[in-house]
């Protein structure tokens, strides 16, 4: 094996991810070559920080401080991206494509605004982008929805995909933690995106859920359109009301295909604490897809940080080392579905969402109150799965009232809270949080 040509990879960023690669590379320098057929090595590597790129690589490979020498290297096979951002990394994969070089990635912001451009580019000039990193980290999770379930037509899928906000909502509910000390302790442990907003405002999950949706249906990437809701505005209260109901609160990505259209959405979801998804717990991340002819399948693993991440990376390395002798034509698509066979189904609002809801509110504790606000459901069509109510611990003379319904539209449900905050004796603004059963 070590007289055939390796293929050489030239590392953009060494940091987390690149970092983690590097080493995973050369630790398992020999099981990986006996699987791709060929040695994988690191020729070159660009990272800012050159003194400590040249600390971790030592004498193995040439450093520079400037990323276009990677990607206009001759002697480069493989671009791997793992410098994060839209904007250099765009130019920079966008000039490897046209120079010829395959391109690894983990950058799924990139993925999901330029994806389009970046495929038909590669497609064009018949090279490789691979992006199994870029969701749910080491799972491998675009393997499966790409080749394992090629049969199937796929009917939903939704999963944990952001490991920051699933950490910090198991520490809240576990340990009654705050959300800004929870959310320091992701970024030290090197979960967290540069800008944490992208994790705690469900951005991170929405490029992933938008790469899952185009995959899963083979419809182009659409991050513009889809619905994106973080967990910042989520209140410990319903965390412990949705607990005493039977109920987890989950960040969830979700990829849905109707007949009218794809729902594509990302928010904060009470899921029965029964499903195996709902104790996804810590970084973990999970993704449950529904094929009709498989029926429900379960991906979990490690969703971020260094060697689980770097070991999709890899795999990714070993595919396209696999694939590149291969005619251009025959290889797995981008999407999964043939560049030409991409559909143009419609990303419905939601609006037109269907889901089921818990609903919190309060209202003054006195006679007739609960049929006001249940005679607005029915009138709505909305049909009540369970209720509760519990005293507050400081308002005397009112009472939190706890809904959960059935599926219907997301505007049935808007309707009705816009009907019920309009009753006098309703004293606050409705708490809305999506419910999935996920069967
Ligand atoms: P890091 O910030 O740890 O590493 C990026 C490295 O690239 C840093 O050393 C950075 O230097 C360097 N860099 C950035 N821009 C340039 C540039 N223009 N030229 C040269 N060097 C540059 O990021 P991560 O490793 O965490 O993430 C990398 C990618 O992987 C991102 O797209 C991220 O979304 C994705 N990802 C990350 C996961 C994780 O667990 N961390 C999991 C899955 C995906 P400097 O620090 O000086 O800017
Ligand atoms: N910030 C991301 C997360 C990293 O928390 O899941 C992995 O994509």
């Amino acid at each position: 094996m070590n007289s055939i040509h390796p293929v050489n990879v030239g590392l953009l960023g060494i940091g987390t991810v690149g970092g983690g690669a590097y080493t995973v590379l050369a630790r398992n320098a020999e099981e990986i070559a006996r699987r791709a057929g060929r040695p994988i090595k690191v020729s070159i590597v660009a990272d800012r920080d050159i003194k400590r790129a040249r600390s971790l690589v030592g004498c193995s490979c040439q450093v520079t401080d400037d990323p276009f020498v990677v990607v206009g290297d001759p002697a480069v096979d493989v671009v791997v991206e793992l410098i994060g951002g839209y904007t250099a990394a765009r130019e920079l994969v966008m000039r490897a494509i046209e120079n010829g070089k395959h391109v690894v990635t983990a950058n799924k912001a990139l993925l999901a605004l330029y994806g389009n451009e970046i495929f038909a580019a590669a497609q064009q000039k018949g090279v490789i982008v691979a992006f199994e990193a870029a969701v749910a980290g080491g799972v491998p999770i675009i393997k499966a929805l790409r080749e394992g379930l090629a049969a199937n037509r796929i009917e939903w899928a939704a999963g944990i995909i952001n490991g920051t906000t699933n950490f910090i909502l198991s520490e809240m509910r576990e340990k009654g933690l705050p959300f800004a000390e929870v959310l320091s302790e992701a970024q030290r442990l090197g979960y967290a995106e540069a800008d944490p907003t992208f994790d705690i405002e469900g951005i991170d999950a929405a490029h992933k859920a938008t790469l899952i949706a185009a995959i899963a249906f083979g419809i182009p990437v659409q991050f513009d359109k889809a619905h994106v809701e973080g967990i910042t505005k989520l209140e410990a209260i319903d965390i412990r009301y949705a607990g005493q109901l039977g109920y987890r609160i989950k960040l969830l990505g979700i990829a849905k295909c109707r007949q009218d259209g794809v729902e594509l959405r990302v928010h904060p979801a009470l899921v029965p604490e029964k499903r195996l998804i709902a104790n996804v717990e810590g970084a973990m991340n999970a993704v449950l897809v529904k094929g009709d002819a498989i029926g429900l399948t379960l991906y979990y693993g490690k969703g971020a940080g260094a060697e689980p991440t770097a070991s999709a990376v890899i795999a990714d390395l070993v595919d396209v080392t696999r694939a590149a002798t291969i005619d251009p034509d025959n290889r797995v698509p981008h999407l999964a579905f043939q560049a030409d066979q991409l559909r143009d189904l419609v990303i419905l609002p939601i609006e037109e969402a269907e889901t089921a809801f818990y609903l919190r509110l309060t209202v003054e504790d006195k006679p007739g109150v609960l049929a006001d606000i249940t005679r607005i459901m029915a009138n709505e069509e909305i049909s009540i799965d369970a209720m509760l109510q519990k005293e507050p611990e400081e308002d005397e003379g009112t009472a939190d009232i706890i809904m959960l319904t059935h599926v219907c539209r997301e505007k049935q449900a808007n309707a009705a809270i816009g009907r019920i905050e309009a009753l006098s004796s309703v004293r606050n603004s409705v708490t809305k949080i999506r419910l999935e059963n996920l069967q």
